[in-house]
């Protein structure tokens, strides 16, 4: 055997046991010998560069490269369903069908509605080509890189099987319970903020720009759907069973329904048997089976008129509130907490439910001992719905919102327009203190990773801090002993202080908690103002100014400089050698503007800096960066692997592309030698610079 034969041979068997394990459940092989076949296989593909193809199943692991997403028109668009809740709609829609069809008999195919996003796969001569979200139901964006990482969709459907030579197949992505309960574990333990439910968490992970990081994450598709111009007399139920031959993981409980009858006990059933399944679901989809049927029955504008989804009830459950607590969060805002009685409630003993506000109390006539109800819809966190009036005690009284900080006894305020209470002793409530500090070493902030809420919480409890600044003067004496921390830890801890001495101008920015100044904002500000005496010394008007501030930002700014109480903490920060004004070099430059007046489109993957390297060169030089490609563009800045649809726009257009190499050559940043630099950095030196 050749070694292309061979490759061939095991990428077909690897597919297999793919399927075997991801689609069925049923592996025929040991996790062992089937990373053998997969390591044989790398090995080979490794020997072969010239036989690479991005659907063998050595690709499942994804890219640490950075893809942007390209646009992609579809070629049917994506609708969404109507939503009925209850059995009266469903009788209804049967009865709609029923009459649109003047009396023709017909079936309807009930399945399980998933809770993901939908997506749309073609497939050419049985291969992936590409994976498209929906998007605006029109275009969506193309996410084929990071879908091949998930081992249940086909990359290669097994020869000779009477598929179409292209077809396309519709589904949901959908991040399993247990992928999401480890993910959001790891991200509790990391100090990242939780996904709400599966459905965020799986979007939050196709958007990613490394496939890598999709690969690790778990998720799992189910396919329900095939647009497109069948034979006369199919069905969808028929073409889902042939989807399922081809490969693909359809639906596992459909039902062919004859009556309304039979839909209905189909979601009874269903209604029960999904608690048992491995991904969210929240209702049941009818469609009318045949697909001649259904073009006679059309579209609205916005939905077909042969589908409809049944969304099932918010499990809901009854249990007496306890108590009503009340936590501060970091920028003195009071959230209310229903204590109750713990309950079981779709898979979990339900305890506490938060009650948002003060009029959220009011609007359910909370009583102390009341029996509440408890609902959870799509969400994680429990919500009390309403109260049962029939379980009221006589001489029950209702719940008194607090008056005065739980944290620190101070009489709290209420600003108009706003729902939130809130308790304006910022400089001194501990939960507030803590939370500035917690924001200031974050990662986005002074990045003090060696840090965390534990030790935060510790070294204040301890005395040793009373605001970030006091960071700048902890000694390593000081530290070790706590919390069981040794000498070589603290010192870590105080390495990392010092380190964040260095952090760019534009994080110190972000880092000092200025009320409504995230992230964005704090780059905006820092460019206009590269120093902490003129941006303290800015006006509104002058804040007002900036491309991307607004009034209410400006006033927010200016506020903040005003308090004593700042001007003192920014100077202790400046004492303490942390940066307080940009960096030169990362400051615009004066005079010497290479790119005034272009108008750039960055699209590819990089070698030598990251894409957002990229975006503040281009500003620092004097140009603009945007986002898609027009007939203004001046050039694009053109990385590898630059999407097809980019590609074809440029060539239309007359846009010129341009290398990275070129680019930094036309900044004047001398290339360093090419040993120091990777074999990607390599490979773009053959990109050519092309100019019409
Ligand atoms: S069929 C034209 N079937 O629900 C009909 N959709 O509100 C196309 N969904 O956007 C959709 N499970 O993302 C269909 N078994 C199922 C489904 C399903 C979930 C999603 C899908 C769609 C939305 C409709």
């Amino acid at each position: 055997m050749t070694d292309e034969q061979e490759i061939l041979s095991l990428r077909e068997q690897l597919h297999r046991h793919n399927y075997l394990y991801y689609v069925l459940a049923q592996p025929e092989v040991s996790d062992q010998e089937f990373d053998q076949l997969m390591h044989r296989l790398e090995a080979l593909e490794a020997r072969h560069p010239e036989l690479a193809d991005p659907n063998s199943p050595t690709q499942r692991v994804g890219s640490d490269l950075t893809t942007d997403f390209t646009q992609v028109t579809h070629r049917y668009p994506m609708l969404s369903l109507a939503n009925t809740y209850n059995e009266g709609d469903v009788r209804a829609f049967y009865e709609r069908v029923r009459s649109g069809l003047e009396g023709e008999p017909f079936d309807i195919v009930a399945e399980m509605k998933y809770d993901g996003l939908g997506i749309s796969l073609t497939y050419v001569d049985g291969r992936l080509a590409c994976a498209v979200t929906r998007g605006d139901g029109a275009k969506g964006d193309d996410v084929t890189a990071n879908v091949r990482t998930i081992r249940s969709i086909p990359l290669q459907l097994a020869a000779g099987g009477g598929y179409p030579r292209e077809f396309e197949i519709r589904g949901e992505i959908l991040m399993p319970w247990q992928s999401f309960e480890r993910l959001n574990a790891e991200r509790e333990a990391n100090g990242e903020p939780l996904f709400a439910n599966p459905r965020n968490a799986a979007a939050g992970t196709l958007k990613q720009q490394k496939s890598a990081i999709v690969a690790q994450r778990g998720l799992d598709a189910y396919l329900y759907y095939l647009p497109g111009e069948w034979p006369e007399g199919s069905t969808h139920f028929g073409l889902l069973e042939q989807a399922r031959q081809w490969g693909f993981k359809v639906s596992q409980g459909m039902r062919l329904c004859h009556s309304v009858d039979d839909i209905l006990s189909f979601i009874h059933e269903q209604d029960v048997a999904r608690r048992q399944l491995p991904v969210a679901t929240d209702g049941i989809v009818l469609k009318v089976n045949s697909l001649r049927q259904q073009r006679h029955l059309g579209y609205t504008a916005k939905s077909p008129r042969w589908a409809i989804a049944y969304k099932f009830p918010a499990e809901r459950a009854c249990t007496p509130l306890l108590s009503v607590s009340y936590q501060v969060g970091r920028t003195g805002a009071i959230t209310p907490v229903a204590n109750m009685e713990p309950v079981p409630l779709a898979g979990t003993w339900v305890k506490r439910a938060s009650l948002h506000n003060a009029d959220v109390i009011a609007q359910l006539g909370l009583h102390e001992g009341d029996h509440v109800y408890v609902e959870k819809g799509g969400e994680i966190i429990p919500k009390v719905v309403g109260v049962d009036l029939s379980q009221r005690k006589a001489q029950a009284r209702p719940v008194q919102f607090i008056s005065h900080c739980p944290e620190c006894g101070t009489p709290l305020v209420r600003i108009d327009g706003e729902a939130a209470h809130y308790c304006p002793n910022d400089g001194l409530c501990p939960p507030q203190v803590k939370g500035r500090i917690e924001h200031f070493i974050s990662r986005k902030a002074m990045d003090i990773g060696s840090l965390g809420p534990e030790t935060v919480d510790d070294y204040y409890r301890r005395g040793l801090i009373r605001d970030a600044a006091d960071l700048y003067q902890l000694r390593v004496e000081q530290l070790s002993g706590a919390l069981g921390t040794r000498e070589k830890s603290a010192r870590n801890v105080i390495d990392g202080i010092e380190r964040s001495k260095q952090v760019p101008w534009a994080r110190v920015v972000y880092a000092l908690g200025i009320r409504f100044v995230g992230e964005t904002t704090a780059k905006l500000l820092a460019r206009h103002f590269p120093s902490i005496d003129t941006l303290s010394g800015a006006t509104a008007e002058q804040l007002a100014e900036v491309d991307g501030v607004g009034e209410v930002i400006a006033q927010s700014v200016v506020h903040y400089f005003n308090e004593p109480a700042n001007q003192l903490f920014v100077r202790r920060l400046r004492e303490a050698g942390v940066r307080m004004e940009a960096d030169e070099s990362q400051s615009p430059m004066q005079g010497n503007t290479p790119l005034a007046g272009k108008s750039i489109v960055i699209s590819g993957v990089f070698a030598r800096h990251s894409r957002d390297e990229y975006k503040e060169m281009i500003e620092r030089f004097g140009g603009k960066n945007v986002g898609s490609i027009s007939a203004k563009t001046t050039f694009v800045l053109a990385g590898e692997n630059m999407g097809p649809a980019k590609l074809e726009k440029a060539r239309k257009l007359g846009v010129p592309l341009v290398s990275e190499e070129a680019f930094l050559a036309m900044v004047d940043e001398a290339a360093p030698p090419l040993e120091e630099r990777s074999s990607q950095a390599r490979q773009s030196d053959l990109f050519q610079t092309l100019f019409p």
